[in-house]
């Protein structure tokens, strides 16, 4: 069964080496060269270019590259054949590394000691406990859910926010639209990680902002967004920011991405930028996770971890 890989603003020779090696067998055509359309089964993809996956006559299925499946669902001539995504620990673990790390910058005050040391200033600053931080995190899926049990038990107050109803212990869920407000006001460091559907879309605004609890010891609350960059409404952030409804922010991803050189927000004094890469795709794991999954599949067993077109995620 022949592969085709098609991620064309990836380094494809080291995903191509990592697919070798977990499948020498197989024929693997990586693009643009995909050879004979008509042998290719499967696509390994990552923002393919819209309207290509539809001239692959025999696609069985398509796996895309990484947990968000967005910039694929856009694609309106998308063959009706499933879509996979990536559920792997690897990239599970890279993402709560990332919310812990930026929940902890923020609680512990990092950006203030940076600044102090750069002006050589030797000054002590009030310290809270972690179970004074309300922290709330916007989908509580795969990723999500991780984020939220592992700031648990680091000693935050974790609450989380999700479509459909969900138990975890140890965190206080809350779902729907009913449930949006109520989790807003006990929330001192939102972080989102939430896929771009319709729904979703420019949800991160001045409105949702001001429905934060501003009651926190921060001073302030704080957003951490590593969902998706159409989630924020940018505009928001930087006003809010400035008349004190959002105290700091953390942002790996934008509405545009790259974020365009001229955007405020690189030098904003209080928004901390990282490129999209708070959960990175890594060819080792994620080609072992696919090829896997693939030889599940031919063995007779059903697709997991499959995408829900209507849904958008
Ligand atoms: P999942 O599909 O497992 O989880 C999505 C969660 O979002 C679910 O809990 C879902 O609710 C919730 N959700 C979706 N729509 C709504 C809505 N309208 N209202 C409330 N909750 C909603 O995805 P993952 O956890 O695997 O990944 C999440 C996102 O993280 C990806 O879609 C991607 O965009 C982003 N990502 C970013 C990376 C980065 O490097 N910055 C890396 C990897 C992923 P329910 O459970 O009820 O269905
Ligand atoms: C993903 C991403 O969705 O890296 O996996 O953004």
């Amino acid at each position: 069964m022949t592969l085709a890989l098609i991620a064309p603003g990836w380094d494809t020779r080291a995903w191509a080496e990592a697919i070798r090696a977990a499948a020498p067998d197989r024929d693997l055509r990586v693009f643009p060269e995909l050879g004979a359309t008509d042998e290719i089964d499967y696509a390994l993809v990552w923002k393919p270019p819209h309207g290509l996956l539809r001239t692959l006559p025999s696609l069985t299925a398509v796996f895309n590259l990484g947990a968000g499946v967005d910039h694929l669902l856009a694609d309106e001539s998308l063959p009706d054949v499933p879509i996979v995504r990536v559920v792997d620990p690897n990239l599970t673990q890279r993402m709560s590394e990332y919310v812990l790390l930026h929940v902890l910058m923020h609680h512990r005050r990092q950006r203030l000691y940076d600044a102090q040391q750069a002006r050589r200033v030797w000054r002590d600053r009030k310290q809270w406990a972690a179970e004074r931080l309300r922290v709330g995190v916007m989908g509580l899926g795969v990723l999500g859910t991780d984020a939220a049990t592992k700031l648990a038990l680091v000693g935050f107050d974790v609450a989380g926010w999700s479509r459909t109803e969900k138990r975890i212990e140890g965190i206080a869920t809350f779902h729907g639209q009913g449930g949006l407000a109520p989790f807003l006001a006990r929330t001192d460091i939102l972080v989102s990680l939430l896929p771009l559907t319709p729904e979703t879309k420019g949800l991160l605004n001045r409105s949702l902002f001001e429905k934060l609890a501003h009651d926190g010891v921060l001073g302030g609350p704080v957003l951490i967004n590593c969902g998706r960059g159409g989630a924020q409404v940018e505009a928001d952030i930087l006003a809010a920011l400035e008349d004190g409804t959002l105290s700091a922010a953390t942002l790996d991803v934008f509405e545009e991405e790259p974020l365009p050189p001229a955007s405020p927000l690189w030098n904003h004094p209080r928004v901390t930028i990282t490129p999209h890469n708070a959960a990175d795709s890594e060819p080792e794991a994620l080609a072992a996770y696919v090829l896997g999954e693939i030889g599940r599949f031919e063995a007779g067993e059903a697709l997991r971890n499959r995408v829900d077109r209507a849904r958008g995620y």
